[in-house]
């Protein structure tokens, strides 16, 4: 399913290998790459093409005069956009058959995709009075195609009010189905399809529970509100994180695309999908998930987003939650926006009041409210191993986490019947316990103390203590900082271009959510059944959070800019986003100890959409410089033209070097012995400021390394004018393994301040441009099959 922390799954390799090595039993579903330029001119359409093809196998293998199955029977999905091809359901003779058949390139059989408040406007800077918000208008009229698992179209965030007619160029449509007719759509939600072919095909006597592209799973339903929600006043989950609740781009319009199913996720329904939402004409695609372990050619997502790129449209994709590992990311295509998750601002509390008067606060998400007027409070220690029932029963009991058993602990307490319990810990990764099915309060050591006192002394039977829920925190700080969940670079199907690109808010994400749809459960009184909750918006983690985040940023920067390219606008997102928190230091991370994050963990740093309004310089790449990497990856022609779906692959002139907003090189090699390595980079940058402007380069110092630019400066006369730079990385190559150094390159605009003041008063902030640079050292070569 969909990259949320709670959902998290992956597809190895390994089980797409043993999905070929298995197959061929019975008719199965398989997605053909076809060559568009063999196609016999008798044929008007490819459609008819795919279909006499399909035909063709048939009354080849069929000995009477009876054709068996047509192709009408066979065909699952033409495709039109996303790949030049077909999705049909092949027996294993047919199989042999169609690799013979006139302008077949290759096969992949169907495999599942797993699927991996609104305060976050407020953190990423965005308000009425200046900045993005009134500079884009809000996004008004850009369209964000959501693929995911459908919308609860009742919900508020999606009421219309004052919002224009629906623009004339859309084409999408608002599809009937179970409990869905086309009445439901608005001027904000103005598509709703389902696509299930493939998965019916797959699972031919499945009954769909909710045949429609009504959401019952209320991933799809959260993650479109996040990126365009409109204003919801009072929303709250159970009490925590009250406010107004807004999407990212609030007078954008919605387009969803059911794909994700509760019954299962199909490639090739993803793929319909997307070939659809293309043709319908949204501007944006919101993609909060993905496949791990596959190339670039065998990838859905970074196939169907290829032609996406080819016709404008900007595509953000979540990084996956499988971190805080190195090379868990999946989603690392060099033509997507790859987006990490990062924690905000805002923490939810429960307060502890003890018997003598003290009170103090911890972290907290329980969802009830605690019945606890008073009771009795007991100190137990580690609460790791067996627990006295005795001891501990209908009391609030204190657990100390000493030795990082946080886990052991919580589960151990999970199966008790206490009141309620108190985990005092140094884990600053907590967020899971929070989310408890009984009442659970995280304190820090210095509270905790005050508690662990209080407790032992009256452990007699005479402390009390009671406890409260449903707080928040604001302006909490360190913000941001890297989620551990979220996943890392090095990109799995390219590691020449740095992933993943850019964080955004993910963590504990208030959004819209089903009526229907379960968010939370409790153990009951008796503590064996649960008690099941229902909300209009919930609380989520995960990249597939931060990713419609960032799409909801690429729809405001469209709306300002119509004329930039895909790789403009990333450009512009990524060159001016935050490396510092807000107490200035560097952006720490969650799942290293909070250390600083590197741009592995990161990318470029935290999105800051009223900056990227303005970025002075972008760094453009057209469709054939991502041909000219393929070509370079040594990706074969048959694989570039799977992407590409032009049989016209032009591998003159081969590269590793993407006029990419940042840089990655890999010092592997020869650890025995200190050879110095260089590694250089050139870059064209696009002026797109006003007036004349020279920007001088700034470099941070990178340990052993030396890194130096030429020119250092770059003076520019007029909008578009394009100069080259090159950069230069020099050291050794007995970095140790998995070892990452960083640092960060900025062009700093001379007229500064002033000169943005000046030309928009909405720009906040100052024209630099920063690039992550990650000598890092492991061995990793770009994937090829
Ligand atoms: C569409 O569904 C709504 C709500 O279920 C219902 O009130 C309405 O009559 C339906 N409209 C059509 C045209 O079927
Ligand atoms: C589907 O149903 C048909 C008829 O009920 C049955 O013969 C067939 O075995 C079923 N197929 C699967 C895959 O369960
Ligand atoms: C908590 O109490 C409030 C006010 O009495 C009530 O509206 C709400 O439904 C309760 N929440 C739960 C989860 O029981
Ligand atoms: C902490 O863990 C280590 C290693 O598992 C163990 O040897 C030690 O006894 C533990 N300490 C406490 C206080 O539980
Ligand atoms: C708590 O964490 C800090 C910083 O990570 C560390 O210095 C300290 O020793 C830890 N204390 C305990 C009791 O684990
Ligand atoms: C591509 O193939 C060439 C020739 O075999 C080789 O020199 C080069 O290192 C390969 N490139 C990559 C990225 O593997
Ligand atoms: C291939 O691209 C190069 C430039 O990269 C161009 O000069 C050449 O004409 C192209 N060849 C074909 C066959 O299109
Ligand atoms: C590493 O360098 C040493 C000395 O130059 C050389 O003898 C050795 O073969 C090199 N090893 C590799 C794996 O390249
Ligand atoms: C840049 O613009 C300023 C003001 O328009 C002008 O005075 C100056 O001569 C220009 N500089 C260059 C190098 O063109
Ligand atoms: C970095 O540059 C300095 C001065 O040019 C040189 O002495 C040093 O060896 C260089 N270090 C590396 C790792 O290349």
């Amino acid at each position: 399913m969909a990259d949320s922390f709670q959902m998290a799954n992956h597809i190895s390799l390994c089980v797409w290998l043993l999905s070929l090595v298995v197959l061929a039993m019975s008719h199965e579903t398989y997605i053909v790459h076809m060559d568009l330029s063999a196609k016999p001119t008798a044929f008007s359409s490819h459609h008819t093409w795919f279909s006499a093809t399909l035909d063709s196998l048939t009354t080849t293998t069929t000995t009477s005069t009876h054709v068996t199955s047509s192709s009408s029977s066979k065909l699952v999905y033409s495709y039109t956009n996303a790949i030049n091809g077909f999705t049909a359901i092949l027996s294993p003779s047919e199989l042999e058959l169609i690799k013979n058949t006139p302008g077949y390139l290759y096969m992949v059989k169907d495999t599942t995709v797993e699927l991996d408040t609104t305060h976050s406007t407020q953190f990423l800077g965005l308000n009425s009075n200046s900045g993005a918000w009134p500079v884009a208008s809000y996004g008004e009229d850009v369209i964000i195609g959501i693929v995911d698992t459908g919308v609860w179209p009742e919900s508020e965030s999606f009421i219309d009010h004052g919002m224009s007619s629906v623009p004339e160029r859309w084409k999408g449509e608002c599809e009937d189905g179970f409990q869905f007719n086309s009445s439901l759509c608005n001027k904000k939600l103005i598509g709703a399809r389902y696509f299930n072919k493939g998965l019916l095909s797959n699972r031919p006597n499945l009954t769909l529970s909710m045949n429609s592209a009504r959401d019952t799973d209320g991933h799809g339903t959260h993650t479109s509100s996040t990126a365009a929600g409109g204003y919801v006043k009072r929303a709250s989950y159970f009490g925590y994180g009250t406010g107004t609740a807004i999407g990212v781009a609030p007078h954008a319009r919605v387009a969803i695309y059911k794909a994700v199913w509760e019954e299962g996720v199909f490639v090739s329904d993803i793929l319909a999908a997307i070939d659809q939402a293309i043709m319908d004409g949204v501007d944006v695609l919101s993609l909060s998930l993905g496949q791990d372990g596959i190339p670039l050619h065998e990838d859905p997502i970074a196939i169907s987003s290829f032609a996406a790129l080819e016709k404008g449209i900007f595509v953000s994709a979540s990084a996956g939650n499988d971190g805080p590992y190195l090379r868990s990311l999946h989603n690392g295509t060099p033509w997507v926006l790859t987006v990490a998750a990062s924690t905000m601002d805002r923490e939810f509390t429960g307060m502890l009041t003890l018997g003598n008067g003290v009170s103090v606060t911890g972290l907290a998400l329980y969802p009830a409210n605690s019945s606890l007027t008073q009771g009795p409070i007991y100190f137990v220690g580690a609460c790791e191993n067996d627990l006295d029932a005795g001891k501990i029963d209908e009391k609030i009991i204190v657990c100390q986490d000493k030795n990082d058993t946080l886990d052991e602990q919580y589960y151990n307490v999970q199966g008790s019947n206490v009141l309620g319990a108190i985990f005092v810990t140094n884990n600053t990764d907590v967020e899971f316990f929070m989310q408890s099915t009984y009442p659970v309060l995280l304190l820090d050591l210095e509270s905790g103390k005050t508690v662990m006192d209080y407790a032992r002394k009256f452990n007699s039977g005479e402390a009390k203590a009671s406890l409260k829920f449903h707080g928040t925190r604001l302006k909490t700080k360190p913000a941001p900082r890297v989620a551990s969940y979220s996943a890392r670079g090095p990109s799995y199907s390219c590691p020449v271009v740095l992933k993943p690109d850019i964080t955004a808010p993910g963590s504990l994400i208030l959004a819209a959510w089903p009526d229907s749809v379960s968010l939370a459960s409790l153990k009951n009184d008796v503590g064996t059944a649960t008690e099941l909750l229902y909300s209009k918006f919930n609380l989520l983690s995960g990249t597939s959070m931060s990713c419609p985040h960032a799409s909801g940023v690429a729809a405001l920067l469209k709306a300002a800019h119509p004329n930039w390219s895909p790789s403009a606008i990333r450009s512009a997102m990524m060159t001016t986003s935050d490396i510092l928190d807000n107490t200035l230091k560097p952006i720490q991370d969650i799942g290293d100890y909070n250390n600083p994050a590197t741009p592995l963990a990161m990318g470029s740093g935290h999105v800051a959409p009223n900056k990227a309004m303005n970025p002075g310089l972008i760094y453009d790449v057209n469709p054939q410089d991502y041909v000219n990497l393929l070509c370079g990856l040594n990706y074969t022609k048959i694989q570039i033209q799977a992407i590409t779906r032009s049989s016209n692959v032009n591998c003159s002139n081969p590269s590793l070097d993407l006029n990419y907003p940042s840089f990655i090189a890999d010092f592997e090699g020869n650890k025995t012995k200190s050879v110095k390595v260089i590694h250089e980079f050139k870059r064209t940058v696009t002026y797109v400021g006003v007036g004349n402007s020279t920007f001088t380069a700034k470099l941070t110092a990178v340990g052993r390394l030396n890194v130096s630019v030429s020119p250092k400066k770059l003076s520019f006369q007029s909008l578009n004018e394009k100069k080259s730079y090159k950069l230069r990385i020099e050291g050794p190559n007995n970095m140790k393994e998995n070892e990452v150094v960083y640092g960060f390159l900025s062009w700093i605009d001379s007229k500064g301040k002033w000169y943005l003041k000046k030309v928009d008063k909405h720009a906040k902030a100052c024209a630099d441009n920063q690039h992550a640079f990650v000598p890092f050292a492991f061995d990793t070569k770009c994937n090829l099959v």
